[in-house]
């Protein structure tokens, strides 16, 4: 990707030696806003001090640097000037590389950890001499480098902090970029403003500003479409868009038929009435539907649904090409977690991207992508400031094949009913209990099949709905949500009382993995 040289903000490299770390990290220096770019390890030297960093920063990473094809970084990185901070791994190499020791002690820290401050420190300035950290090593760094001070210890690292002033070379043996060590992102800002010299000028409206004007000089008089899917991604990006260009902007939504209660509504609302976009709003879901007759199996249902949405897609952008000016570009959501690379360059091990809306890739469409030097937080907090609803902006993720996935066998209009109702009793009492943030996804499932319940007088057969709600960070893993039992309680008794056609209703106690987060 291109970086940013600009005048108006600075650079930090994040070298990645372990992708989640690295991608932490970088958030975190955004959230002291500057800007931030993760690169390979392997990258040269050269080309790292052409995006003129400020500063470099080396993430942890998994390894030991024992073990045989440890991640390495050429030596020059430290006769650049640039001042570095190593973190966990990363300050283990610089010991490594530049003459100290890194013993094999056998004992390891992990977790919560007492830090004792040794030594001044400006990344400990103003900070308690004893502090809570969070480690995660085996081996630990025994005797710094020549020419550094050991600035730190715990119990189970000698040397848990070293510096070399002049140098402008820091490392870290704990991780202050994770939540659990209480002043790590302060240590990280005297890293950035005190040491480097950043300027925190990443501001949330500086990055609306100056995407504006990338758009604006890439489309110039152009017209452009963008496929909007509910989410909060395609949302944030045609608010962007249409901030830039205006009437230029044409809006496409494509209504499957397969989404949740009140979606399309709030679609209109927002950008025809609230934000007067144009917006063609293709009614589409007898079609979905049709295609999707006697299909029970997954992969099938979301091949019928990828396929029908693309030609749909298609033919919504072919009536606008017929007009007089044809639109040349098309947006799209991708976000810098999507491109990043993860595994340090010698993998090309590039995410693939799923969008729901994903695109025919035959489309004669140039990209226009203004979120993808962006993490989600800052596409939230650029969301909420360009004025966009807070329950589009704070949206659960939701599935490009939408309730397809979650109706277990056929779909049918009168399945999708219950489910869309049923769906929407869950989420509604998650949001009063103040549950809907803290949850990464809560959702109804209907397995297709029926069960015998008793109401009233009578004898009920009916669908049972299974709730699901887990916690997670990124979606590859994630743990089941411990809902209180009252929110359950509500939730059960609502089901069954309120949405006709369901008698009874179980909790999904599944973690991922070896579940996944939907039932398809
Ligand atoms: P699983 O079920 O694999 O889901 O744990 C991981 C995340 O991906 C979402 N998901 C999809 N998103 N098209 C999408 O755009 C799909 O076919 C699809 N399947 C799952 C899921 O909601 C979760 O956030």
């Amino acid at each position: 990707m291109t970086t940013p040289v600009s005048d108006d903000f600075d650079t930090v490299l994040v070298v990645d030696f372990g992708a989640q770390y690295a991608q932490l990290i970088a958030r975190r220096v955004r959230e002291a806003h500057v800007y931030s770019e993760i690169v390979s390890r392997s990258m040269p030297i050269e080309e790292m001090v052409a995006k003129r960093p400020k500063a470099i920063i080396f993430s942890g990473g998994p390894a030991s640097v024992h073990v045989e094809g440890a991640p390495q970084i050429d030596p020059a990185v430290y006769n650049t000037n640039v001042p570095i901070l190593g973190i966990c791994y990363g300050a283990q190499l610089i010991a490594q590389q530049l003459g100290g020791v890194v013993g094999k002690t056998g004992g390891g820290e992990y977790g919560r950890t007492d830090l004792a401050v040794t030594h001044r420190s400006v990344l400990f300035h103003e900070q308690p001499a004893e502090q809570t950290v969070w480690m995660s090593h085996g081996d630990a760094i025994t005797a710094a480098p020549e020419g550094f001070v050991v600035t730190a210890e715990t119990p189970g690292a000698p040397v848990a902090a070293l510096e070399h002033r002049e140098r402008a070379i820091y490392g870290v043996q704990f991780h202050p970029e994770v939540v659990h060590s209480e002043r790590g992102q302060e240590m990280l800002e005297h890293f950035l403003f005190e040491v480097a010299g950043c300027r925190p000028t990443w501001t949330h409206s500086s990055i609306i500003e100056r995407e504006v004007e990338a758009i604006q000089q890439q489309v110039g008089n152009e017209r452009v479409i963008c496929g909007l899917s509910g989410g909060v991604d395609s949302a944030v990006a045609a608010a962007l868009v249409h901030k830039a260009i205006g009437d230029q902007l044409t809006c496409v939504f494509v209504d499957t038929g397969l989404l949740r209660k009140g979606e399309a509504e709030q679609v209109e609302d927002t950008f025809r009435r609230q934000f007067k976009i144009d917006l063609v709003h293709v009614k589409a879901a007898d079609r979905f539907l049709g295609a999707l007759a006697g299909i029970e199996e997954p992969e099938a249902k979301r091949k019928i649904i990828g396929e029908t949405f693309i030609r749909v897609f298609e033919e919504a952008a072919g009536d606008l090409a017929a007009g007089d000016d044809a639109p040349r570009f098309l947006v799209q959501g991708t976000l810098y977690p999507d491109i990043v690379e993860s595994g340090g360059g010698d993998n090309a091990n590039i995410k693939s991207h799923h969008n729901v809306g994903g695109l025919p890739e035959d489309m004669k469409f140039e990209l226009v992508e203004p979120l993808r030097e962006l993490f989600k937080d800052e596409v939230r907090a650029i969301g909420e400031e360009l004025g966009l609803p807070q329950d589009i902006v704070w949206r659960q993720p939701f599935p490009g094949p939408g309730l397809a996935v979650r109706i277990i066998g056929e779909i049918t209009p009168e399945r999708l009913e219950i489910l869309r109702n049923a769906d929407a009793v869950v989420l509604e009492e998650i949001r009063r209990a103040g549950l809907y943030r803290d949850i990464w996804q809560s959702f109804a499932v209907l397995p297709a099949v029926k069960t015998v319940g008793v109401q009233g007088d009578g004898r009920t057969y009916a669908y049972p709905i299974v709730v699901r709600a887990v916690s997670s960070d990124d979606a590859m893993t994630a743990d089941w949500y411990r809902m209180p039992y009252e929110v359950l309680d509500r939730i059960a008794n609502r089901l069954v009382n309120e949405v006709p056609g369901v008698n009874r209703v179980a909790y999904d106690i599944t973690s991922k993995p070896p579940g996944t987060i939907e039932w398809e």
